[in-house]
């Protein structure tokens, strides 16, 4: 970890209340509700999450809240309940029994609605199938499969036995997978014979079967025909889902599970090249999103919501599947590209459904922002709201295109920090009550005590860059590292003794606001100043011909790290040295001389992984001019990464 301390130089001084209509019909009201909330958990954190939980159905009641033994947590301990349950049969004997549960649609725009009824038929046959291929409670199951109706099936299926689902997002080529399989030793692996993405069929079978072959641990393979591709299908070990499914009996309970019982596995990518096995549990994952998305999304009964990440992602689990399901709302789901057909897919998704609530990543917004007003201004967004993003800091200039062309200043924004590893949102705007600042992602849900820190664990001055540290236990927190205790101590919290480490830098302005300045290891020293790369970018892409900017340090000799950005511009702007002056310029004028970049590179794309990150790290060996590349497997599309390497300069 970087020791020195981190420059916050991002100015946004913006704010934007929340509209009086939408607080006085939301969950939590005003700021001062907020703040007396805040304070109540403050004191007693312990009674404000039993609480939450005692709305959730439970076989048989804790015992005590909460058992630290730092760093290891067990909430709601001895008490026993089932995830199954509580997203699906207790909603059947009330009126939501006929309800949308999901509202699906594929990308060739066919579509499937499932009520609370029906999913309840489904996965309770699922749950069978399994119990007869010899999944028993505690064993591990891989799922690799596209956004379709029986990926949720799959998991909630496994959730009811008490079978460990570990997601392995559909992008992920073989070898990814295999090591996945191999790290949670997988019995089963449930796929599909493809997926349509971008108009064209991603052959998922066919790298199950690569990694099942290297993977002794795998007994089964059940794979749902969604494309209609040729595979090969193994004697003995591969089953077509609707085979299984035809005889499966409709009946089986949801048995009771301890608290701590692991609910998933989800593995994250950390500094070392070995991928993280995040581990969840029940009781208390299951009350982080519960009320995360009930408060944080200002949900209602009446309301369709969508969130548009992939449920290979921590967002999809949390976001999609669990958290809404556990209030009974209505949870649309997508299984392609936003711009498949055209650029318009979500726009017009979002008026064919009325959605209510929209939830997305800024890389997804810049993405569009650069094919224009047109396509968005084609579609009656009326229907909306509220929206979100996660995922990364979004730049204020995103930020107000998606205030103004998709919210029409009239939906509040809710940018909500969190991570894999701490399983629900803990900064985050609440809508009817919190005024939002664009780029920030405002304060700590209640029950959370964030701070921003020095190497040394004090607290900083407020507009003073440090550590983001979380101080408390909170129930939807990782337990650990699949089979690396170790790891999960030393990675997050030791770097700064006593207390959860991100691994982000952040500062938290005079109105105790944070604004989080991305990862630690994405932060640049240049002449003893802690620049955060993202910061530069935001000033770059507010240059109005600007779509979208990595920016990345190159060692130098005067400077310590020179700043060198790859900048996509957009349509119709041309390329030319007269504009990289003019960025350059544009930066300096908009943050100052300091973060003026060195080296401007124009390029027509960056290289992202599969979720939208931009891979900085691959950047960073272009920026060196370096002939051997780092590791390249979650990156989405090589040709661009190949085409940056033969431009270099
Ligand atoms: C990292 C976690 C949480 C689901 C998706 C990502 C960054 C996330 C924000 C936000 C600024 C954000 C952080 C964090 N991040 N949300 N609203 N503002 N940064 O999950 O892959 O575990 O990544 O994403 O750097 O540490 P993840």
């Amino acid at each position: 970890m970087p020791e020195v301390d981190i420059t916050s130089i991002l100015k946004e001084s913006r704010v934007f209340n929340p509209p009086k209509k939408f607080s006085e019909s939301s969950h939590i009201k005003s700021f001062d509700e907020y703040e007396q909330i805040y304070k109540e958990a403050e004191i007693d954190p312990e009674a404000f999450w039993a609480k939450i939980a005692g709305e959730l159905h439970w076989f048989k009641k804790w015992d005590k809240v909460l058992e630290w033994n730092p760093p290891f947590a067990k909430w709601f301990v001895g008490g026993e309940l089932n995830i199954s349950y509580n997203c699906i049969d207790r909603h059947l004997t009330t009126w939501r029994k006929n309800k949308a549960a999901i509202i699906w649609e594929g990308e060739p725009g066919d579509s499937r609605t499932l009520t609370y009824q029906d999913l309840h038929r489904e996965v309770s046959k699922f749950a069978n199938v399994l119990k007869s291929i010899g999944v028993n409670k505690g064993d591990r199951v891989a799922i690799y499969m596209p956004m379709i109706p029986e990926l949720p099936i799959a998991m909630l299926g496994c959730a009811r036995i008490g079978a460990i689902h570990s997601v392995v997002f559909g992008g992920f080529s073989a070898e990814a997978l295999k090591d996945r399989v191999y790290d949670a030793q997988a019995k089963v692996i449930i796929t599909a014979d493809g997926g349509f993405r971008k108009g064209e069929v991603v052959p998922l079978k066919e790298k199950v079967d690569e990694a099942a072959d290297k993977s002794p641990s795998v007994e089964k393979v059940i794979a749902v025909k969604r494309t209609g591709n040729q595979v090969q299908m193994k004697d003995g070990r591969d089953y077509w889902w609707h085979d299984l499914m035809k005889d499966a009996s409709d009946k089986c309970e949801a048995i009771p599970l301890d608290s701590e019982h692991p609910l998933f596995i989800l593995y994250t990518s950390g500094t070392t090249g070995k991928p993280k096995g995040v581990v969840h549990t029940t009781g208390g994952y299951l009350t982080g999103v519960y009320i995360t998305t009930k408060w944080v999304f200002d949900l209602k009964d009446e309301d369709t919501y969508w969130c548009t990440a992939d449920i290979g992602w921590v967002t999809g689990h949390s976001y999609i599947l669990y958290g809404p399901l556990a209030n009974g709302a209505t949870s649309l789901m997508y299984e392609g590209g936003p711009m498949y057909p055209q650029p318009d897919r979500f726009w017009e998704i979002v008026d064919r459904y009325k959605v209510n609530i929209f939830y997305t990543a800024p890389t997804a917004i810049r993405a569009l922002t650069k094919h224009g007003e047109q396509w968005p201004l084609k579609h009656d967004l009326s229907s909306l709201r509220l929206l979100g993003t996660v995922g990364e800091p979004i730049n204020p200039e995103a930020w107000i295109w998606y205030h103004k062309l998709i919210g029409k200043e009239r939906c509040p924004i809710v940018d909500t920090w969190w991570q894999t590893e701490t399983g629900m949102i803990l900064i985050t705007p609440l809508p009817g009550a919190i005024p939002t600042k664009p780029g920030s992602a405002t304060r700590p849900f209640p029950g959370i005590i964030a701070d921003v820190v020095s190497r040394e664990g004090k607290s900083e001055a407020p507009n003073k860059g440090g550590y983001l540290v979380i101080k408390k236990p909170w129930p939807a927190m990782l337990r650990t590292i699949y089979g690396d205790d170790e790891r999960y101590k030393k990675q997050y919290w030791e770097e700064i003794k006593g207390v959860y480490f991100t691994g982000d830098g952040a500062r938290r302005d005079e109105d105790g606001y944070f604004w989080i300045m991305g990862r630690v290891d994405d932060v640049m020293n240049v002449a003893g100043h802690r620049l955060s790369t993202m910061e530069i970018e935001s000033a770059l892409v507010s240059h109005f011909t600007v779509a979208e900017a990595a920016v990345v340090g190159r060692p130098d000799e005067i400077k310590g790290q020179a700043v060198v950005a790859f900048v996509t511009l957009e349509l119709g702007n041309n390329p030319t040295d007269e504009l990289k002056k003019e960025l350059k310029e544009h930066v300096s004028k908009e943050i100052g001389p300091i973060a003026k970049p060195d080296d401007i590179r124009f390029t027509e794309a960056l290289p992202k992984t599969r979720s939208g990150k931009i891979m900085r790290r691959l950047l960073r060996d272009i920026a060196y001019g370096r002939e051997k590349m780092g590791d390249t497997t979650t990156l989405e599309d090589y040709s661009v990464l190949a085409k940056l390497m033969e431009d270099k300069e």
